[in-house]
């Protein structure tokens, strides 16, 4: 079965309720092991829902690749996790033909894609050949090896980590394709009180192992479908698109958001909705996701940038400009 007919058979009924409900258990899962702001928890489930992949940026040590974990366990679907390294190769990540010797034919053996949660530890420490297979696999939802195309299953979500440039920059990825990311996220330190507490918990076993699965496969099939199904009025399609301009107009800017990311904030928004229990969007779903879904992609001229100025700066200053919908 291919993977869309398999959504299809799959999906059960997943009303605003049922959904917003799914969401509520696996932050409140994922909290029993991270300490994150709600928002960052809830962003990262809102992806899953939008379809999205998610890249989280921060210091070495916060907690991504516990989130990411925490992420990927606390909903039962396949996982699987790739280091990423200097010396990792394109098919280590999609998969290799190989000649079997007793049939005479060559078979493909898959790579870590063919999952649902693919945990990418350290993104830009492989080479850029690598990083460009994923990001492949990522847009087309498919991998072609030796002129054979084999479909990714729904959901393929990857969850990606990195440590910023100054820290690690082996092989930024490239704006463009920092682009396929729905959403970048940081973690941030914890408040006083949780690192303490977090000290305590460590001190036995790490908590991870005996985090459960609170939902499956066909609550996220459901819920993305119901999230697809949205109802949005035009004059909120108009105030995404006012947003973006706003971006591409910045002087301080010398690409401002793409069609593509005006499509991302909408599912990110549409995802929002649902989950906060309804079944329409409101312009303040837009307001809360346009800086998760667009900062990363805006490219800033260097004079701004050697100013400290951020893309997350650009896109708070397009939203504080642009006129309301009413
Ligand atoms: N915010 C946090 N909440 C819970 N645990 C954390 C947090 N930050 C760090 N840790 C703990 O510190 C260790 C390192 O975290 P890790 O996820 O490997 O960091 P990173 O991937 O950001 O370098 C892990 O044992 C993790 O449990
Ligand atoms: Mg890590």
């Amino acid at each position: 079965m291919d993977a869309s007919s398999q959504a299809a058979a799959d999906v059960r009924p997943l009303g605003a309720t049922g959904a917003a409900e799914v969401l509520e258990r696996i932050v409140e899962n994922v909290k029993r092991v991270i300490h994150a702001p709600d928002e960052v928890l809830r962003l990262s489930v809102l992806a899953i829902i939008a379809e999205g992949h998610v890249i989280l940026e921060d210091a070495p040590g916060v907690g991504k690749t516990q989130l990411a974990k925490a992420l990927a366990r606390s909903v039962d679907v396949r996982f699987s996790r790739a280091q990423f390294t200097p010396d990792l190769l394109p098919s280590d990540v999609t998969g290799v033909s190989v000649f079997n010797q007793k049939t005479n034919e060559f078979e493909f053996r898959p790579g870590p894609v063919f999952t649902d949660i693919l945990l990418v530890d350290e993104i830009n420490r492989a080479s850029p050949k690598t990083q460009a297979a994923l990001l492949e696999c990522m847009q087309e939802r498919q991998v072609t090896v030796d002129g054979v195309t084999y479909p990714l299953d729904v959901p393929f979500m990857v969850i990606a980590t990195q440590n910023p440039i100054e820290y690690e920059g082996t092989y930024p990825l490239p704006e463009a394709q920092l682009d396929r990311f729905m959403l970048l996220l940081h973690l941030g330190y914890p408040e006083l009180a949780d690192e303490a507490r977090m000290l305590a918990e460590q001190a036995t076993d790490d908590p991870l192992e005996s985090l459960r699965p609170v939902a499956d496969g066909a609550d996220i099939r459901a819920a993305i479908a119901a999230a697809k199904a949205l109802h949005v009025e035009e004059s909120l399609n108009r105030y995404v698109v006012a947003i973006l301009r706003h971006t591409r107009s910045d002087g301080r800017v010398v690409l401002g958001g793409s069609p593509r990311s005006g499509i991302a904030v909408m599912r990110v928004a549409k995802a929002r909705a649902l989950c906060d229990g309804r079944d329409f969007v409101t312009p303040d779903d837009i307001k809360a996701v346009a800086v998760p879904v667009l900062s990363h992609r805006i490219i800033l001229a260097p004079e701004a940038r050697s100013t400290g100025t951020s893309g997350a700066d650009v896109v708070r200053d397009a939203v504080g400009h642009t006129a309301v919908p009413i």
